[in-house]
């Protein structure tokens, strides 16, 4: 099975890069699920309905986000409507919408798409592990899903790292999202989990993390709240993602390598 997660896609720029490539990389490498990070679609900040459509009809399968999911309060609504829309799994009880969706290939098989958020240096949430734990017991690899796909959204390399090595060996991947930077950590854990840190962002690089940079450094040189509100680059932007290629048998991967097309960083598009 071959999958394709698209890291956090920021505004305009970033919709129109996996407007433009999405479909091409999903024929060219034989993807059966593509998950992408939308916790930025709309204008930097959270997403809403219409941009969900379009999502989907570039090629998106699952829509995951972040801290960023009720920027626009519109989703608190929509979310309960569309169970293609992950919130993280591990915000409180009684939150609207779901952290996992169990999305049925059509041939039998199901990709589990999970998705979590870190605490490391980000707002107070639930335990992470203590959630995959509890979502684990309910789908076990290779029983309740063919393949298991963790977004773990967070800011804290070392807790991504802890947190993939806590999975390894009971789902298929665990990629890294929220960082807005793809790491070149892209491997196979010992246990057969694949992993990457970070999968970067799918938005023009010319900025910081995706926004308007002049804003963001007077923030940083200055100390004092920009008096505009940040607004995304809106250069041509870099589709970012990692690729992974998991056994059916075990559920268990067999590659991963990073997906970088357009824009300013330097390409690289896995070979089938
Ligand atoms: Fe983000
Ligand atoms: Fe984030």
């Amino acid at each position: 099975m071959h999958i394709l997660l698209c890291g956090d896609v920021v505004g305009r720029a970033g919709r129109d890069a996996v407007k433009q490539y999405l479909p091409g990389l999903k024929r060219d490498l034989a993807i059966d699920v593509a998950i992408v990070n939308a916790e930025n679609a709309a204008h930097g900040f959270g997403l809403n309905e219409r941009l969900a459509g379009e999502l989907y009809e570039a090629g998106a399968d699952i829509l995951s986000t972040g801290n960023h999911v009720w920027d626009q309060r519109e989703l608190i609504a929509y979310i309960e409507r569309d169970p293609r829309i992950l919130r993280p799994a591990n915000f409180p009880p009684g939150t609207p919408g779901a952290g996992h969706h169990l999305f049925p290939l059509g041939d039998g098989r199901g990709v589990l798409v999970v998705n979590l958020m870190g605490r490391l240096f980000m707002e107070p949430l639930d335990d992470p592990f203590a959630a995959l734990e509890a979502i684990l017991a309910q789908f076990p690899l290779g029983t309740g899903a063919t393949a298991i796909i963790v977004d773990f959204h967070a800011e804290a390399t070392s807790e991504k790292m802890a947190f993939a090595h806590f999975a390894d060996g009971r789902v298929s991947a665990v990629i890294g999202t929220h960082t807005h930077v793809p790491t070149a950590d892209a491997q196979i854990l010992p246990g057969g989990t694949a992993f990457m840190s970070d999968a970067g962002m799918c938005a023009d690089y010319d900025s910081v993390i995706g926004m308007e940079k002049q804003v963001s450094v007077r923030r940083f040189v200055t100390k004092m709240p920009s008096e505009k509100k940040p607004k995304p680059a809106e250069g041509e932007a870099t589709l970012c993602g990692v690729f992974v290629d998991i056994d059916d048998r075990t559920g268990l991967a067999r590659r991963i390598e990073p997906v970088r097309v357009g824009g300013r960083l330097s390409p690289h598009i896995p070979l089938l």
